[in-house]
């Protein structure tokens, strides 16, 4: 068996021991906790030092019997796995007295892995390294650790890792010692950094996998790092930025003078209608025809009234934690920020001059922003291209995030909620143009720089996230 270098094991810096009477709890923010009841003096110890980081399990089980010499070192061992297995621990390879990497554990059932070292192995495609406050990390949405890459010749072992490596050939081209380089190996794949090939050369879990071949790199990051689960981020409404910077008003700053007063429905004529909200349902479908009748600037904003306008904002009120204004609008937003602005792409409709318009949302009215230029021509041919249609549509709706904010509010979810409004701002739309016998379509495609281009607007201000066509015929 080849002789591996221990892991000096520590607690994350986050993590905290409270005490009551009777008992210990110890817990790692946004994670896990673990309620130690009368906990001996060997277990103390065991905590202080893993506190403190610097011993192996030997020499934390040797500290542990030191406190207490009746201690049985079974139980002291079996503790240790247990604060393992709930992912409480950090191992650190020490080289020539020095951090080279660490394996800070972000969630839990954990196990160190273990490796035959007869394969070869290499780096998952899922793998990445980047910057933090701590120092370069690499992290894979695969696993339930992250790894702090310590010294700069861990860097370049990774390096040699982009092809596929036996422990031998690792040793070799790193200058690492095989103890060495299999402790590393054996840390990168308790985080599923590296996978393993098989005889053809093929890794087995990325190459063979069908459900893992389907999975491009940022989806499954996104995917993971948006959820709870394999992260220990910080998650949800936090309101992140409280007492840091403000939040973003709910309404913008008007974007030009040139402004189109929209008219208002009857919402009582509306009521005495015959169409029946079932059938409306019923009947909701994709409809890509353009080029016939126009749909005209009253169906036009009827449309967006019952869509997207203010109905009502609120104000901030610190007293009832209500940090930033919650708004209103006939469709529903994730706590109620309604960060979604909408643009106009209009191609045809009568009585509107063709040209790019923001809706303002709480006054109804739309704003002149230029007419039909290159980028806003491009967005229009985008748009019938992605809907096979042989004519652009009458009106390209334009669905821009106005990012900061939701992300003020939301940690680790602010994009994948913006997506979830606008899926929900999608349904409403077909639902509203199907009930004003509009034809109405999704678009699952747009270019964000084009947007970017065609408005002027900052790229991380505010940018596209969605695109829906509409135009006056629904047949
Ligand atoms: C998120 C999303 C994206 C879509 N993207 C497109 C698109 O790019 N082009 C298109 O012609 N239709 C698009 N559609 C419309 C779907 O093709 C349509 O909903 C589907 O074929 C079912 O038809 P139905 O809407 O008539 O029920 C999209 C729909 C959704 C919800």
């Amino acid at each position: 068996m080849l002789p591996r270098y221990p892991y000096t094991l520590s607690f994350k810096s986050t993590a905290k021991l409270e005490e009551d009477d009777s008992a210990l709890l110890l817990c790692v923010p946004e994670r896990s906790r673990l309620r130690i009841a009368a906990p001996t003096p060997s277990i103390r110890t065991l905590l202080e030092h893993l506190f403190a980081g610097g011993m192996t399990d030997d020499q934390l089980c040797e500290a542990a019997m030191h406190a207490d010499k009746n201690a049985d070192p079974a139980k002291i061992y079996f503790f240790l796995e247990k604060l393992a297995a709930y992912g409480m621990l950090c191992y650190t390879l020490n080289l020539e007295g020095k951090p080279f990497a660490t394996l800070q554990v972000v969630a839990s059932p954990f196990k160190l892995a273990d490796l035959d070292w007869e394969e070869s192995y290499q780096l998952s495609r899922f793998a990445y390294l980047r910057r933090t406050e701590d120092g370069m990390i690499m992290e894979c949405p695969l696993g339930k650790a992250v790894m702090l890459l310590n010294d700069p010749t861990a860097l370049s072992a990774i390096n040699h890792l982009t092809k596929s490596c036996t422990l031998e050939s690792l040793s070799d081209q790193s200058g690492l010692e095989p103890g060495a380089a299999a402790s590393f190996l054996l840390l990168l794949a308790s985080g599923q950094m590296i996978d393993a090939q098989n005889p053809s050369g093929n890794l087995l879990t990325e190459q063979e996998n069908t459900t893992m071949r389907q999975w491009e790199f940022h989806d499954l990051l996104f995917h993971s790092r948006s959820r709870l689960g394999r992260h220990d981020y910080g998650f949800g409404p936090t309101s992140r930025f409280l007492g840091i910077l403000p939040p973003l008003p709910a309404v913008k700053e008007p974007m030009s003078g040139r402004r189109i007063k929209l008219q208002e429905p009857n919402l009582e004529k509306r009521q005495h209608d015959s169409i029946n909200f079932f059938t409306v349902v019923e009947e909701r479908k994709s409809v890509r025809v353009s080029g016939g009748t126009p749909i005209t600037v009253a169906q036009l904003g009827e449309f967006l009234y019952w869509v997207a306008r203010f109905k009502q904002i609120y104000p901030v009120d610190m007293e009832q934690k209500a940090f930033y204004e919650n708004c209103v609008r006939p469709c529903p937003s994730a706590g109620a920020v309604h960060e979604i602005e909408l643009y106009l792409t209009v191609s045809n409709c009568s009585e509107l001059e063709p040209g790019l318009y923001h809706y303002a949302s709480l006054s109804h009215e739309l704003e002149w922003l230029s007419e039909l230029k290159e980028p806003q021509k491009a967005m229009l041919e985008d748009a019938r291209l992605c809907s096979y249609m042989t004519s652009p549509p009458d009106v390209l709706i334009t669905l821009a995030a106005r990012f900061q904010r939701l992300s003020w509010q939301y940690a680790s979810m602010a994009y994948a909620t913006m997506l979830r409004n606008a899926g929900v701002m999608y349904q409403q739309m077909y639902l509203v143009a199907t009930a004003l016998k509009l034809a109405p379509c999704a678009l699952g495609r747009g270019n964000s720089d084009l947007f970017a281009e065609a408005t002027g607007l900052d790229y991380c201000v505010e940018n596209s996230i969605g695109e829906f066509m509409i135009s006056g015929q629904n047949h």
